[in-house]
């Protein structure tokens, strides 16, 4: 059992136990908010890692959940205290919420180990506050819990379920195409976001909320609750009973994290049809916690596992449907002999003892493992001479008749070139091109956004087409859906092969054989790559300097170098 350092074997007594001028300051102090003499008694203290902000409007609801976890600690015996971390909203940071991914796992790394903290609970949802606390705390290692705040109801648009960012993508492009008016636009958009909480399709949120419980984080069928539903707080107070029981028991963050873990999670992310956004956030999350984990892993290991989750962008339904279907419990049995039944969760109980009793409510919604949408459809890892440290495609989410395609190169140099260009008459494309983009890698944008889902040119989109091949260094929202090569590695930025791609080339997809070929002769590279230049650095000071020069690649999960593994949960000397 390893509590930590203090006389009651747990940290906080460092800082409240005892009798010397610190413990009367540490004491003291907090004690002007009201709290009696008895919550310092040498009971577990539990940190609220909040990340809740009204510019991250998919966790502004986030108090109103920690109030709920606090009702949960306190009846458990345990001493609660909510602490603030920078929290990332999606649709509204710039350039893009991945720049910050590791700035806030900083954030959350030092706040718990600064503080009297003996377990934590996560608070987290939209997209990036996820992996992001889950990577601060594994660089900590104490006993921890995570609760996302849920998905967003259903958008309701004329008659018909709409999902954020899924139909928005869609919207979009009829309206390009001059298939729908600006008014009907403008309607959808109230209609999409219409209660609290994150992406309801199953976006990056959802996906990571679901990975999170496949990993073991959170109780068993809290991943799909929507925000607003009575049983998410209900749940969360659940959760803050279980974190002083998991104190108690010394059950530390990585005696769940373990290889076993990480492989169901990879596996459930597979039969949800999940985001590809997982990927980099796993290789990130298993880096501090000290497992091995290779982007091969996430083709290699879904070879055999049912895709059953029917929801947006690779199916119709959404998550409050999911919900109601049973949501991840019901998943994870129906793929149970792919996983590992044994790997240990914050309940104290096993993944099998967890989801034993889940019942399907919908097989629509959740299809039967004996009925799959399709077998090891997942995500692909595709290697090749223009992604030597391989590349990601979403089959789920793809033409199947693309799947294997040689076509023209177009190339776009920036996001900038991109917009610029792809509506003039006289760009020399059509649906059988293959687009790239350069310059939206980790260190390139700088921060890896979420563009790789190129637009079509609006001639292409008029003749009724709706997907053609492209390729980027990029991310793409996990929303999107379309026949797109992402995460190409090395980046164009650090003179990947990407980077030597001119208009014209031929590159051929093959996704069958995991194939990414740039048809141009070793010669001609070799004199392309002479002539290369290095783009000047993004920025000379603060953090974008320090996250440019540090960031790893996309297959190694964009971290920092230096923040890898962890530096534990000792007690840091005293202040004074
Ligand atoms: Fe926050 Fe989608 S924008 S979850």
């Amino acid at each position: 059992m390893a509590k930590g350092n203090g006389e009651s074997g747990y940290r906080s007594h460092v800082w409240f136990g005892g009798d010397e001028m610190m413990n009367f300051a540490h004491r003291s102090w907090m004690k002007n908010q009201g709290f009696a003499a008895e919550n310092f008694d040498g009971r577990p203290v539990i940190g609220i890692c909040n990340t809740a902000s009204e510019v991250t409007p998919c966790n502004a609801h986030l108090d109103r959940v920690a109030e709920a976890v606090k009702r949960g600690v306190w009846k458990a015996g345990g001493f609660p205290l909510e602490f603030p971390v920078m929290s990332l909203g999606e649709p509204v940071m710039r350039p893009t919420t991945m720049l910050y991914r590791n700035l806030t796992s900083i954030d959350v790394e030092e706040s718990i180990r600064a503080n009297p903290f003996d377990g934590v609970v996560l608070l987290c949802g939209c997209d990036k506050t996820t992996p992001a606390t889950i990577m601060g705390a594994s660089s900590v290692d104490i006993p921890t819990l995570v609760v996302t705040g849920g998905p967003m109801l259903n958008g309701k648009y004329r008659g018909r379920d709409i999902g954020s960012g899924t139909d928005v993508w869609r919207l979009t492009d009829d309206l390009r195409a001059g298939v729908i008016t600006l008014e009907d636009y403008q309607e959808a958009e109230a209609c999409m976001s219409r209660s609290a909480g994150h992406c309801m399709t199953m976006g990056t949120a959802s996906t990571m909320a679901s990975v999170s419980e496949a990993l073991g984080l959170q109780l068993p069928g809290s991943a799909a609750i929507p925000a607003v539903d009575s049983r998410r707080y209900a749940l969360s107070e659940r959760a803050g009973m279980q974190i002083v029981q998991n104190v108690e028991a010394g059950l530390k963050l990585s005696d769940v994290l373990d290889r076993k873990a990480f492989e169901n999670a990879i596996k459930v992310n597979a039969a949800i049809g999940g985001s590809t956004n997982a990927i980099v956030h796993l290789l990130a999350i298993a880096g501090r916690i000290g497992v091995q984990l290779r982007l091969q892993d996430f083709d290699d290991l879904i070879r055999e596992v049912p895709f059953i989750v029917n929801l947006q962008p690779s199916g119709e339904y959404l998550m409050e449907d999911f919900f109601y279907a049973g949501g991840l419990p019901v998943v994870m049995k129906e793929i149970l002999p792919h996983l590992h039944g044994d790997a240990i969760t914050v309940t104290g109980r096993t993944v099998a003892e967890n989801v034993g009793g889940a019942k399907n409510w919908n097989e629509d919604v959740i299809r039967p493992s004996a009925k799959p949408i399709n077998v090891g459809a997942g995500t692909a890892i595709l290697r090749g001479n223009l992604a030597p440290d391989g590349a990601v495609i979403k089959i789920s989410a793809a033409d199947a008749g693309l799947m294997h395609h040689r076509g023209r190169a177009v190339v776009f140099e920036s996001v900038e070139d991109l917009h610029a260009r792809l509506d003039q008459p006289d760009l020399d494309i059509d649906e059988t091109c293959v687009m790239v983009l350069k310059g939206a890698g980790p260190k390139g944008y700088p921060g890896m956004p979420e563009v790789g889902n190129l637009p079509l040119p609006k001639k292409v989109l008029e003749r009724g087409i709706r997907d053609m091949v492209r390729i980027s260094d990029a991310r793409m929202s996990g929303t999107c859906f379309g026949t797109v090569v992402l995460h190409v590695a090395p980046e164009a930025a650090v003179g990947g092969p990407l980077a030597l791609v001119r208009d014209g080339d031929m590159i051929e997809l093959d996704v069958a054989r995991r194939r990414l070929h740039l048809d141009v002769d070793d010669g001609e590279l070799r004199r392309r790559r002479e002539a290369w230049q290095a783009p000047p650095p993004a920025s000379e000071r603060g953090w974008v300097n320090l996250y440019t020069e540090r960031v790893l690649q996309a297959n190694e999960g964009a971290d920092l170098d230096f923040l890898r593994g962890s530096s534990g949960s000792g007690v840091p000397r005293p202040s004074h």
